[in-house]
């Protein structure tokens, strides 16, 4: 089975490898990138069981789970994570995510990011929706939604539980025939 890899204009998103620990690490042990998250921040075990367990479905057939390292192609850099992962294959749904660390924030990756999972999703996986949550504070992930292409559907009440706190998320998605409109 070949590596999954795709590409953005600045950015390749590949398929994770044991030895991205280090730089999986420094993002997924940093509170202030895990703030919204329901993880984190990560031990080194953690980082490294993340990494066994995502690296296990890229055998999966058929895959439902493709987390991705997001490297920046000019440096060879791998500054985050991202993913997508098939909710569904009878609805043809899945969601997705991402996580920078702190030093990539603010140049528009995590756009160029969610924009490059979509076009996976619609264009190789034939998806019929995406969506996605974030946390009603996470401005700048709501934005990155919105730049994507992404629809406010609703807020969904206390789904999450981050810390000790109950937690309500916005939901993004986009369908098929509106991401072609675009693309
Ligand atoms: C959220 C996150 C992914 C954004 O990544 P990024 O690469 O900085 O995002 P982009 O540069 O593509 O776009 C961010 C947008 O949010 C805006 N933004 C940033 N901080 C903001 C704030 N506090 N209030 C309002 N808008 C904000 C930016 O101005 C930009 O919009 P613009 O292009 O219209 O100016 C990044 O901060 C991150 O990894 N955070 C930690 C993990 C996380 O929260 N992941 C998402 C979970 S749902």
């Amino acid at each position: 089975m070949s590596s999954l890899s795709l590409t953005t204009d600045r950015l390749v998103l590949h398929d994770f490898k044991m030895s991205d620990l280090p730089r999986v690490h420094k993002y997924a042990s940093d509170p202030e990138v895990v703030r919204f998250m329901e993880w984190g921040p990560n031990t080194i075990d953690e980082s490294k069981d993340f990494l066994r367990m995502t690296i296990s479905h890229q055998k999966d057939n058929p895959r439902r789970y493709f987390d991705l390292a997001i490297v920046k192609k000019a440096e060879n850099c791998l500054v985050g994570g991202c993913g997508l992962h098939v909710t569904s294959p009878h609805n043809r749904e899945a969601f997705i995510g991402y996580c920078l660390s702190r030093d990539s924030w603010g140049q528009g990756y995590a756009t160029e990011t969610a924009k490059g999972l979509l076009s996976f999703g619609f264009s190789q996986l034939r998806l019929h929706r995406i969506f996605a949550t974030c946390d009603p504070l996470n401005l700048a992930s709501a934005r990155v939604l919105e730049k994507s292409g992404m629809q406010l559907e609703g807020r969904l009440r206390e789904n999450k539980l981050i810390g000790k706190r109950w937690r309500d998320s916005l939901l993004y998605a986009i369908l098929e025939h509106e991401w072609k409109l675009n693309n």
